[in-house]
């Protein structure tokens, strides 16, 4: 059932009514940086919470920027490509050879795979993490092993070593891992790839980053850098930057790795609007800041809800939070669809788990709504 925006707009405020009611939080941080979080999204009658996309971004300063660089849009971006690879390499604390930007940190998940994998060379990963370099990697003709995250869902780091031989080249880690939302210890991980054999490199995915909060648990990789040249770590603008629409990701690495990776990059993937815009991204720290702050409320107004109906999702340092079902997920996706919601997609092997991004106040009291009109007894959905 699709319906049209203004029919969708009015079952909305008809439900807000019927539905549970939210006091939505607005924290004095998330006002200081002047972003209308009020602002209706445009979802053309579909609500979108599944691609763990930004329900806000970008910034009112980057749209300016945006706005204004429209007019370069007959030019190759070349030195721009040079300065915002400067301006990332700042930021990092890096040099500007040890930053490679792809169109989404996707196009470095396929740089990766076609610079390190192939020729039944193998890849190590977790079970389920997200997909894109098992893609890759397969059309890479790489041999792809597959280990499953531990009963708390971090990765099974003594599995993975385990499974590691002098043809495993890449490691693949997603911390925060996507779909559950959860982390993998820092001192942990440190140990991990202290063990792995001298020839395999680790990619640490850091799409999520903004969200894994401060806790004791979590460091990034390019704020808190191994000495160790086998680490490659991406980072990408379609999150807390709310720029997914207009691609673009990072690697910070070895200059040797970038340069290998560099190799199969494909020429020209970065757009001059991008360019711009991410820099004004990365400047605009009072609007990345209330975007984080954001976040961490509609993740506990998620929880709040789960709690009032007993359910309990996995804890999640991500903008979006994976839960059990305990029925066939593909049939609570469906009955979603049918309601005009699309969550994410199936995660095998968690096949009765669902994934749900975190959408704007009212987009996720249209999900509690559909949650509520789901056809099962309430006691076959909790623990
Ligand atoms: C863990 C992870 N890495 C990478 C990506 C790719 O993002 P993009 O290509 O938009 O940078 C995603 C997208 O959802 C993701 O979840």
């Amino acid at each position: 059932m699709i319906t049209s925006r203004r029919s969708f707009l009015r079952s909305l405020s008809a439900g807000t009514v019927a539905g549970i009611a939210v006091q939505w939080p607005l924290t004095g941080s998330s006002r200081a940086a002047g972003f209308d979080f009020s602002r209706p999204g445009q979802n053309d009658g579909v609500i979108q919470l599944n691609s763990n996309e930004s329900a806000y971004g970008p910034s009112a300063k980057v749209v300016e920027v945006m706005n204004s660089s429209i007019g370069s849009a007959n030019r190759y971006p070349r030195m721009e490509y040079n300065s915002l690879a400067k301006r990332i390499a700042t930021a990092s604390r890096v040099k500007p050879e040890q930053v490679l930007l792809g169109c989404g940190s996707t196009e470095i998940l396929r740089m990766a795979a076609f610079a390190f994998l192939g020729n039944g060379r193998q890849l190590i990963q977790a079970s389920p993490t997200f997909e894109a370099i098992e893609h890759y990697a397969r059309a890479a003709g790489s041999e792809i092993i597959s280990v499953r995250l531990t009963p708390g869902f971090a990765h099974d780091l003594d599995g993975m070593l385990a499974r590691a031989t002098a043809s495993t080249t890449l490691v693949y880690i997603c911390n925060p891992n996507n779909p559950t939302a959860t982390l993998t210890p820092r001192k942990d991980l440190e140990n991990f790839i202290s063990k792995l054999p001298a020839s395999t490199f680790v990619l640490i995915d850091e799409a999520y980053h903004h969200y894994a909060g401060q806790s004791g648990m979590y460091a990034s990789f390019i704020d808190r850098p191994l000495d160790d040249e086998r680490v490659i770590v991406t980072r990408t603008f379609s999150k807390v930057y709310g720029l997914a629409g207009l691609r673009l990701g990072y690697a910070v690495a070895s200059p040797k790795l970038i340069q290998q990776m560099g190799k199969v990059a494909t020429e020209d993937s970065i757009n001059a609007i991008v360019t711009q815009a991410a820099g004004a991204a990365l400047d605009d720290t009072d609007a990345i800041n209330a975007f984080i702050q954001r976040n961490t409320d509609d993740r506990q107004e998620f929880f709040n809800q789960a709690m009032a109906r007993a359910l309990k999702p996995i804890d999640s340092h991500a903008n979006f939070v994976m839960m059990n079902t305990f029925h066939p997920a593909e049939d609570v996706i469906q009955h979603f669809r049918r309601n005009n919601i699309l969550i994410g997609r199936r995660f095998l092997p968690m096949d009765t788990y669902i994934r749900i991004s975190l959408g704007r106040p009212e987009e996720m009291r249209a999900f509690w709504r559909t949650w509520d009109m789901l056809p099962y007894p309430k006691h076959s959905m909790q623990h």
